[in-house]
C-alpha cells in the first residue's frame, strides 16, 4: 500500500481579515489525468500547459509511463508526453499504486485492462475502500478477466486484457464519469462500436479529448436528461497539444470563503465554466451569492471566465437531485456556506456522497457537528440549518485522508467565532497543493 503521506499534520483556520486580491487556481483535476492517459494513447507527442502537479496526477503520470510513454516535465505546469498508442501498451514491471486517486485508478483500468497485459493496481487506505466493481462489470463484459481482488471488488487487483475488447452497449448503474470513461477507453482496443448509455449527464471531458485527439465519438440525448455516447473502437489517435483550464473543484474554496467572510472581495481569474461542472455556481446564485462572470472566453476548448466574488449574505435553498452529477464533488463546501446560511438548505440525493475519498456525507455531518452547525441527515438528504453566525471550535474535524474535507473546513474557519482544526492537512496535496499559500495570498489565517 502507498504512503502517499507521513504522519498526520494538523492545520487550523481563524477569522481575520476580509479576503482580498486576484488568484488563479491550478489546472483542473480531470482534465489532467486524462491529459497523460490521451497522451500515452496517441502516436506522436502531446504537449500539455496548465497541468495540475497534484499527486493524483502524479501518479496516473507515473502509471503512463509504467506502461510505456516517456513523459518530461519542461517547466511548471509544461510537460511533454510522447505515447505508444492505442495497442501499443507495454505490461507494467510493478504494481500500478495510484494513492488517493479514485480517477487515475478507475480511467486506467479501463486503459491497462483493454489491452493483452497483466496489471496490478493498488493504492492507498482510502482507495483501498472504494468500490471498484462498478468499473469492473463492464470490463468483465467487454473480455478483461479478473485475476484477482481485495474483498467485495476493491484494490489491490490484477487484470488481464484480451487482444482486442468485445464493443458493448452499456447503461451505468450510477450517474459516473469515472465509470462512463473507463468504458469508453477500453472501448478504443475494440474493433467495433462502444456505446454507454447515462440517465443524467455526467462531465464531458472524456467524450471532448476524444475528439480533439481525432477519434469518432457521437453524443444523442437519452431521455430526459441523459445521453447515449458512441465511440468507433480502434480510431488512430494523434498527440496533440492541451491547455489545461482551471479546476472549478478548487476554485469552489476561496469562493465559498469570500462569500462567508465579511468585507471580501475578490476575484477568481479564468474558472471553467463547463455547464456539467458550474452547478455549485448556479446554487450559489439561487441562494443570493454576489458572484460575477467577467471576461468570459475560450481556453483550451472550454469558456472560462473570471469570477468576481463578493461577501454575501445568503439564504437556504433546495438543492435537487438531478444537480448532483454538475457539482458533485462541491456539496461539503456548499454544507459550508449553507452553515452561514439564514435558513434551510436541503440537499437531496447525495448517495454517491458515500463513495468518495471518504463516506463525504458522514464525514461532513461529523464537521457540521463539531462546529456546533445544526444539521439532519435524512436518508440521503443532508439538511443544513444555517446562522449568521457559526461558533467553530470543537474538536479537529477527522478528514479521513479526504483533500475536500480538509479544505472544506479549512474555509469554514475563516468565518466561525472560535478557530477550526483539521485533524490532517496532507491529502491537500492531491487535488490543490497551493492551497494554503494562495489562500493565504488572500489574507486568510491558517495555521500548520
Ligand atoms: C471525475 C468524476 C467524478 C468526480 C471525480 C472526478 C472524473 O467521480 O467525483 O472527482 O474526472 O471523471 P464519479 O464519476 O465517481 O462521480
Amino acid at each position: 500500500m502507498s504512503q502517499a503521506h507521513g504522519p498526520a499534520s494538523p492545520v487550523s483556520s481563524r477569522s481575520g481579515n476580509a479576503l482580498k486580491g486576484r488568484i488563479r487556481v491550478p489546472g483542473d483535476k480531470s482534465i489532467s489525468h486524462r491529459s497523460m492517459i490521451f497522451g500515452l494513447l496517441s502516436i506522436g507527442e502531446t504537449r500539455v500547459e496548465g497541468l495540475l502537479e497534484g499527486d493524483d496526477v502524479l501518479r496516473t503520470a507515473e502509471a503512463c509511463r509504467a506502461l510505456g510513454a516517456t513523459i518530461t516535465r519542461e517547466a511548471p505546469g509544461r510537460w511533454r508526453v510522447k505515447g505508444v498508442g492505442i495497442g501499443g501498451l507495454v505490461e507494467p514491471k510493478g504494481i500500478l499504486d495510484f494513492g488517493n486517486a479514485g480517477t487515475g485508478s478507475r480511467l486506467m483500468m479501463g486503459v491497462a485492462g483493454s489491452h493483452p497485459i497483466t496489471t496490478t493496481f493498488d493504492g492507498d487506505a482510502s482507495l483501498r475502500k472504494r468500490p471498484m466493481r462498478r468499473i469492473l462489470d463492464p470490463l468483465v463484459q467487454m473480455g478483461v478477466t479478473v485475476v484477482s481482488e481485495a474483498e467485495g471488488g476493491r484494490v489491490p487487483l490484477t487484470l488481464r486484457g484480451p487482444k482486442e475488447t468485445i464493443p458493448i452497449t452499456y447503461e451505468t448503474p450510477a450517474a459516473s464519469a469515472q465509470i462512463k470513461s473507463a468504458i469508453l477507453l477500453a472501448g478504443l482496443n475494440s474493433p467495433g462500436r462502444t456505446t454507454v448509455i447515462e440517465r443524467e449527464a455526467t462531465r464531458d471531458h472524456t467524450e471532448r479529448m476524444l475528439r480533439h485527439f481525432g477519434a469518432t465519438v457521437e453524443v444523442a440525448p437519452h431521455g430526459a436528461d441523459g445521453r447515449a455516447i458512441t465511440l468507433q473502437g480502434q480510431p488512430e489517435l494523434r498527440g496533440t497539444d492541451i491547455v489545461v483550464p482551471t479546476d472549478p473543484s478548487s476554485a469552489a474554496f476561496p469562493l465559498v470563503a469570500a462569500l462567508i467572510t465579511p468585507g471580501s472581495d475578490i476575484v477568481l481569474e479564468g474558472v471553467m465554466m463547463n455547464p456539467l461542472r458550474t452547478g455549485l455556481i448556479t446554487t450559489l446564485l439561487e441562494m443570493g451569492a454576489s458572484i460575477e462572470r467577467l471576461n468570459e472566453r475560450e481556453e483550451g476548448g472550454e469558456t472560462v471566465a473570471d469570477l468576481r466574488v463578493r461577501h454575501s449574505k445568503l439564504a437556504g435553498v433546495t438543492v435537487p437531485h438531478g444537480r448532483a452529477p454538475a457539482m458533485i464533488d462541491e456539496y461539503p463546501i456548499l454544507a459550508v456556506a449553507a452553515s452561514f446560511a439564514e435558513g434551510t438548505t436541503r440537499m437531496q440525493g447525495l448517495h454517491e456522497l458515500r463513495v468518495k475519498e471518504s463516506d463525504r456525507l458522514a464525514a461532513v455531518a461529523a464537521g457540521l457537528a463539531e462546529a456546533g452547525v445544526e444539521h439532519e441527515i435524512q436518508g440521503d438528504d443532508l439538511i443544513v440549518h444555517g446562522s449568521k453566525t457559526v461558533r467553530g471550535g470543537g474538536n479537529p474535524v477527522a478528514t479521513h485522508l479526504d483533500h475536500r474535507i480538509a479544505m472544506s473546513f479549512l474555509v469554514m474557519g475563516l468565518a466561525t467565532q472560535e478557530p477550526v482544526a483539521v485533524d490532517d492537512g496532507a491529502m491537500i496535496i492531491t487535488s490543490f497543493p497551493t492551497f494554503i499559500p494562495l489562500m493565504r495570498e488572500l489574507g486568510a489565517t491558517i495555521q500548520d
